[in-house]
């Protein structure tokens, strides 16, 4: 077990979560009934989520603190884990004579059918992202690269990348979020706002989606 870390993390892959985690057993927890059957284990149980999303929140007020935030939430999957982390950021500061000026806007980017990656990932539903010149950023969700490529051409002063999650794939782009939740095993998960063909947003948990769950919603 590592020691508390007292200092800002620098940049960190977050909690590890070997390959060989078996996850929690679901009997363990309470979820939506009209799932089950549909999921084999509880990955990351929501109170851990909540914790470790506190700790980036302390850890971005530490490092931009001085800077207005302009926080690009990517929709869909990334809603909860940024309405979770705008309010915590929102609660440190209300907690200390360090208020920070934040706005928050929406992107979405749509690249999964069933478990696998499309090729053709697209930005649906796209703002102007021009109000981003001279602010500091921290982008929530996955599919960083066409984001980064697209914002940084709004020329911001700052860019930050926040992931809750980050998936151990065998060659992982180099491009990797300042700000990671969790590393996780190569393997689909669904709740907390991700989903399987739509289905299982509405799941607080993160959990691992069985075979017979995976064929009952297949497109
Ligand atoms: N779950 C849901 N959506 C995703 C995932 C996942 O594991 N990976 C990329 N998009
Ligand atoms: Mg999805």
């Amino acid at each position: 077990m590592a020691d508390v870390a007292v200092q800002s993390e620098g940049r960190s892959s977050g909690i590890v979560i070997n390959d060989d985690w078996p996850g929690y057993s679901l009997d363990l927890f309470n979820y939506p009934a009209h799932y089950s059957g549909d999921l084999d284990c509880v990955i990351i149980p929501h109170g851990v989520i909540m914790d470790r999303t506190e700790r980036l929140a302390r850890n971005i007020m530490d490092d931009l603190g001085d800077h207005d935030i302009v926080v690009l939430c990517v929709l869909k999957g990334g809603y909860q884990f940024c309405a979770d982390l705008v309010d915590r950021i929102k609660a440190l500061s209300r907690n200390s004579n360090h208020t920070i000026p934040m706005r928050v806007h929406f992107i979405r980017l749509k690249s999964y059918l069933n478990d696998q990656s499309t090729e053709d990932l697209h930005i649906v539903g796209a703002e102007d992202l021009s109000f981003l010149a001279g602010k500091a950023i921290v982008g929530t969700g996955k599919t960083m690269q066409t984001l980064l490529k697209h914002v940084e051409a709004f020329r911001p002063k700052m860019i930050k990348v926040a992931g809750l999650l980050v998936k151990r794939v065998p060659h992982n782009s180099p491009c990797l979020p300042d700000y990671v939740g969790f590393e996780i095993p190569n393997r689909f998960v669904v709740g907390y706002a991700l989903d399987y063909n739509e289905y299982f947003r509405d799941l607080n948990h993160i959990c691992a989606i069985s075979e017979s769950g995976k064929t009952k919603y297949k497109i």
